[in-house]
């Protein structure tokens, strides 16, 4: 049974539940929740079970022996529910993503969220790897649902072939994807991401256009230079590190892969990290000196002293390249008009393996939220999948963290639910007209709603106004034999009688 209890009472490993708020479950023990959420606690005892109205954000307690139990409504625990009004978000959202793919002349590709789990387990040690969704299916096939469109995309790319498809194939895709990951602002177990990528140019006017697009879509919002930026650098400069120091180049992705953890471990399980992977300490500190640099010119120069002090004439060790990339892509960024939004920072690794080349990621200028947005060259992915290598640029773009941003700054869209017209038959018996009329609205590419039921004017001027109807269309019996409906702009405010014919 339901029991008030006083906080004094309240015993710290008891269960309970919180009347108040849907996402405290039962196996919540009380010293876990913070003051104020133990006030709203109440009793459980054994043999009773719980179930929430999340309308009228209470619990109902009910006895074992009832029959009848209320499923949980809430959803898995760091996955979302998608309202109508969370939905017209999402898909004003959508809706922006798709049409500046578009502008830039991309096709859109789509691919199950249920893949082979083998597309997914690199050996690199990487966080995605490790946070997959991956069981065993009915069939005894190992499978996973994708933490990221990347791998499948590398999927249907090799299964058209080299002469199958026509390069340089520029793609868009919005999907949903999963990892087991820990939910804090921005991040959940199941995010969709935008990805854009083009597959056929080595060279980086790839990696400028990709960056076009995003920021053409943070303009879009409303987002400016001054609220979000773009970190770029180039995982060749890590690869001049590594081969002056004679580190092999199968090292090479692990290697990233650890030293895109330094935010999150010491500096010094970094450097124990590398040396597992046979970079000696000279080399691991002179990765991580590279990775401190500020400017494109700074990370010239230490270039060209690494490859003297190594005396190393490989001319790869002191990597022209990558110098010459980013100057080149800060060049066309310039040229495109977005070069404010574009900062070098050597710390830029990024943690999947696969990245070969440049590697990008946005973030907000004021330092609250996680990644917006990242992405690079990876160049070898296909090869990895025992297909033909084909230069590959592309980015993800999540549909979680830029919300919360527009929400910081005020730029969310106000989108309220809207239809052109209600139609609703004044009695019973002018139903079936009422119903021709809303097919006829509907022919004309109207929105229309129908009142369904028997109803009163009152309830159905509320139900114009839930829904956002600009005009009311009365079939009343009178008018209807002459031909007419009765129409209330509501917007006007104003009523007249119309002909059918002139409805739409
Ligand atoms: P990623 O950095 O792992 O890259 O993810 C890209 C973006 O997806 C992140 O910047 C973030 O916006 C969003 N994201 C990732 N995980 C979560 C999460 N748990 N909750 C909410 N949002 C999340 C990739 O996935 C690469 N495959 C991107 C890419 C495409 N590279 C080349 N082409």
């Amino acid at each position: 049974m339901l029991k008030q209890t006083s906080l004094a009472q309240l015993q710290p490993h008891n269960r309970y539940v919180l009347q108040l708020a849907p996402t405290i479950t039962r196996s919540t023990t009380l010293s876990t929740l913070p003051f104020f959420q133990r006030t709203l606690f109440v009793h459980i005892p054994h043999h009773t079970t719980v179930s929430q109205d999340r309308k009228s954000a209470g619990a109902t307690i009910r006895d074992s022996s009832s029959a009848k139990q209320m499923i949980d409504t809430n959803p898995p625990r760091g996955t979302r529910d998608f309202y109508p009004e969370d939905k017209r978000l999402q898909t004003w959202l959508f809706d922006n993503f798709t049409s500046v793919s578009k502008s830039f002349g991309f096709e859109q590709v789509d691919f199950p969220v249920l893949e082979s789990e083998e597309l997914f387990t690199r050996k690199a040690g990487e966080e995605i790897t490790e946070q997959l969704y991956n069981f065993e299916d009915k069939g005894g096939r190992r499978v996973a649902l994708r933490p990221e469109l990347t791998p499948s995309l590398a999927r249907l790319v090799l299964g058209k072939g080299k002469k199958g498809l026509s390069l340089p194939a520029k793609w868009f895709a919005i999907g949903q994807c999963w990892r087991y990951e820990r939910a804090t602002r921005g991040r959940r177990r199941e995010h969709y991401q935008w990805n854009m990528d083009i597959v056929g140019v080595p060279g980086i006017e790839a990696e400028a256009e990709l960056l076009a697009a995003i920021t053409t879509f943070f303009t879009t919002l409303g987002l400016t230079s001054q609220d979000v930026g773009i970190k770029v650098s180039s995982r060749k400069v890590l690869q001049a590190v590594l081969s002056a120091a004679g580190v092999p180049d199968a090292s090479f992705g692990p290697v990233c892969v650890v030293v895109d953890k330094l935010e999150k471990i010491s500096r010094e399980k970094v450097v124990v990290e590398l040396q597992a992977l046979g970079v000696d300490r000279m080399a691991a500190d002179q990765i991580l000196a590279a990775l401190s640099l500020k400017t494109v010119e700074e990370l010239e120069a230490f270039l060209q002293d690494m490859t003297n002090n190594n005396n190393n004439n490989d001319s790869n060790a002191s990597s022209p390249a990558a110098v010459a990339e980013l100057k080149q892509l800060f060049a066309y960024a310039e040229a495109y008009g977005y070069a404010d939004y574009l900062v070098f920072d050597a710390s830029v690794v990024r943690g999947l393996a696969y990245y070969t080349g440049i590697v990008f990621e946005g973030f907000d200028r004021a330092g609250q939220l996680r990644a917006i947005c990242g992405g690079g060259r990876y160049d070898r992915l296909l090869g990895a999948f025992g297909g033909e290598d084909q230069p590959c640029a592309g980015f993800g773009f999540g549909d979680a963290v830029i919300v919360e941003l527009l929400k910081d700054r005020g730029l969310l869209p106000d989108l309220p639910h809207s239809i052109d017209d209600l139609v609703m038959p004044l009695t019973p018996e002018m139903r079936g007209a009422a119903c021709s009329v809303a097919a006829r609205l509907r022919r004309a590419g109207r929105s229309a709603d129908l009142v369904l039921e028997d109803k009163k004017m009152k309830w159905v001027f509320k139900a114009a106004e839930r829904c956002g109807a600009g005009r009311l269309v009365l079939v009343a019996p009178d008018e209807w034999e002459k031909g007419l409906v009765r129409v209330k702009d509501l917007g006007a405010r104003e009523e007249m009688d119309v002909k059918l014919d002139d409805l739409c």
